[in-house]
């Protein structure tokens, strides 16, 4: 590569990143991080759930944050003990996070875990009875 280009690529390269950054900067709980964690961890994080803290809304989920990216990135929540890029990866009741819901909450996490509009709630979890709760694959 001449110089010429290797400046302009670093150029359009720090355009890139920082229209990404940008974008990371609006990632809130109230708009995408809720429905996540709702959809993945309220099951057992909820009262009487096995999880040892509940993350039913913001205020219960926010003083955890940072634990909750450490545990989310090194795939140890939710618990689903699978090889991720070995085998078969398009399992039936996967409990694992997808790379872009695990991107969304480290990035929501850096950014200072902000709620965001409150106007807008997330979606509520759909949750099977305490008693009923087990380790089949997600039917709710
Ligand atoms: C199947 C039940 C289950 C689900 C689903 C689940 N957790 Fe957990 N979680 C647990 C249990 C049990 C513990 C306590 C034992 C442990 O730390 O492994 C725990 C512990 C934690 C801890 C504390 C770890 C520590 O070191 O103290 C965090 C943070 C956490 N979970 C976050 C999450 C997040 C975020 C999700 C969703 C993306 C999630 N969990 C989904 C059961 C669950």
């Amino acid at each position: 590569m001449k110089l010429v280009q290797k400046i302009a690529f670093g150029i359009g390269a720090i355009a890139l990143s920082t229209g990404v950054l940008a974008q990371d900067a609006e990632i809130t709980y109230n708009e995408h991080v809720g429905q996540i964690i709702n959809e993945n961890c309220v099951v057992c994080h909820r009262e009487g759930g096995i999880g040892p803290m509940q993350f039913e809304n913001y205020d219960q989920v926010r003083p955890w944050a940072p634990l909750i990216q450490l545990k989310v990135a090194s795939r140890e929540m939710p618990p689903y003990a699978y090889d991720h890029g070995i085998g078969i990866q398009d399992l039936k009741g996967d409990w694992r996070l997808a790379q872009e819901e695990i991107d969304t909450i480290t990035q929501w996490v850096n950014n200072g875990s902000p709620l965001g509009p409150v106007d807008i709630v997330p979606p509520a979890p759909i949750l099977p009875d305490l008693d009923a709760w087990n380790f089949e694959p997600k039917a709710w």
